[in-house]
C-alpha cells in the first residue's frame, strides 16, 4: 500500500488539539504535518504556517511534503462567522474550494466537517433525517451547506475521495474553548472546577446535539478508514452521540460539585433555535458501523477530571 502523508489545516483549534496526537499515534510523526494559519509548536510531529485562503501556500506545502491526505479543520466557527459574514465565508467555503482544487490536482483524499448548522429552521428538529430540508439562516450554516454540495460535485465530477460528517456540539478538553454556540458546556465545566457560577448564554431547555471529542475523533478516523465503495454519502453522513440541554448538564454537574446558573440568553440563542434537537446517523451507522461510546454520564466524568487536572497543571506552573 503506498504510504500516506497527512496534512491537518487549523491544527492548533479545539478539534484539531485532539485530532493530531490520535493520526500520530496511528500513523507515526514522520507522516503526520500540523498546520494552521500560525505555525503550532506544540506537536511532536512537523508543522508549518498555511492559510488557507491562500491556494498556492497550500499547494506549495501538498509538493514539498508529498501530501496524500488531508483533514481540514480550518474554520471560522458559528458566532465568529455571524459577527464577520464575509470573512466566515472566505475561510469556511473559499477555504474548502481552495483544498478541494488541490486535492484534484494531486489526487488527495480529504477529510472536512460539515455540522448540525446545515440545518436550519424549516428543518424537522427531531431525529433529524439524512436527507431532509437544508435551509440554514446563518452564514456559517450557509458556508456548510455549499461546502457540503461541492464535496459532493468534486466527488462526481473530478472523483475526489472526500468524506464528511455533520459534527454536532464538539466536546473537548486539550483546545480551548472559544465563543462557539455549543461551547457553553465546556465554559460550564470549566466554571464548576473554579468559581462554582456561570452565566449561560442560551436558555436552559435547548436541547442540542452533543458529542465527547474521543467519539468524534474515532469517527472521524473511522470513515477515512472505510473502504470507498461503503461510503454511500458524499455530501455529510449526519453524526450523533448525545442531546442534553444546559439545565440537564448543570444537573449532572452538580452530581460532582457545586455550580451555581444563570440564564442570560445572548445572539447565539436565536443560532442555537435554527439547529436540531436531535440527529438520526443510522445511515453512517448502516454503511461504515459508526456506533458512539460517551453519554451524558461518562461525558462529565471525564471532562471534569481532565479540565481538573489541566487547571491543577497550570496552577503549579504559576
Ligand atoms: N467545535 C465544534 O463543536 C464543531 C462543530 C461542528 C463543526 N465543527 C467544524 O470543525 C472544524 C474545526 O473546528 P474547531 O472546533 O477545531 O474550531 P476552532 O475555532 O477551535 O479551530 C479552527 C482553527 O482554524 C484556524 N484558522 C482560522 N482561519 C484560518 C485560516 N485562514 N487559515 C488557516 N487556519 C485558520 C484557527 O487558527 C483555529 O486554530 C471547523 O470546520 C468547524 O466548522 C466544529
Amino acid at each position: 500500500m503506498p504510504k500516506e502523508i497527512i496534512l491537518v489545516t487549523g491544527s492548533s483549534g479545539l478539534i484539531g488539539n485532539e485530532l493530531v496526537p490520535a493520526l500520530i499515534k496511528k500513523y507515526g510523526q514522520e507522516n503526520v504535518i500540523a498546520s494552521d494559519l500560525n505555525e503550532p509548536t506544540n506537536y511532536s510531529c512537523k508543522s508549518v504556517a498555511i492559510d488557507i485562503t491562500r491556494p498556492e501556500v497550500i499547494s506549495k506545502t501538498v509538493g514539498d511534503y508529498h501530501i496524500t491526505t488531508v483533514y481540514h479543520l480550518a474554520g471560522l466557527l458559528s458566532a465568529g462567522s455571524e459577527e464577520n459574514p464575509d470573512l466566515g465565508w472566505r475561510i469556511n467555503f473559499g477555504g474548502l474550494k481552495n483544498i478541494l482544487d488541490v486535492a484534484k490536482e494531486n489526487k488527495l483524499k480529504v477529510f472536512w466537517p460539515s455540522s448540525i448548522a446545515a440545518f436550519g429552521p424549516t428543518t424537522p428538529q427531531k431525529n433529524t433525517p439524512q436527507h431532509t430540508i437544508l435551509e440554514p439562516t446563518t452564514i456559517y450554516g450557509i458556508a456548510k451547506v455549499s461546502g457540503e454540495l461541492m464535496c459532493q460535485y468534486y466527488f462526481n465530477k473530478y472523483g475526489v475521495d472526500v468524506r464528511s460528517l455533520r459534527y454536532p456540539g464538539i466536546i473537548g478538553w486539550r483546545g480551548k474553548a472559544g465563543a462557539g454556540t455549543t461551547e457553553y458546556s465546556i465554559h460550564m465545566l470549566n466554571a464548576a472546577l473554579s468559581s462554582g457560577k456561570y452565566d449561560c448564554f442560551l436558555k436552559k431547555d435547548t436541547l442540542l446535539p452533543m458529542m465527547y471529542i474521543d467519539d468524534t475523533i474515532r469517527g472521524t478516523i473511522e470513515l477515512m478508514e472505510a473502504p470507498a465503495d461503503k461510503i454511500k454519502v458524499r455530501t455529510a453522513y449526519n453524526f450523533s452521540a448525545i442531546s442534553f440541554t444546559p439545565e440537564q448538564l448543570t444537573k449532572e454537574i452538580q452530581k460532582h460539585l457545586e455550580i451555581s446558573v444563570k440564564y442570560e440568553p445572548d445572539f447565539r440563542q436565536k443560532i442555537a433555535d435554527t439547529w436540531p434537537e436531535s440527529i438520526d446517523d443510522s445511515a453512517a451507522r448502516a454503511d461504515w458501523h459508526w456506533q458512539p461510546t460517551y453519554d451524558l454520564e461518562k461525558l462529565v466524568e471525564i471532562m471534569l477530571k481532565q479540565l481538573g487536572t489541566i487547571a491543577k497543571q497550570e496552577v503549579r506552573a504559576q
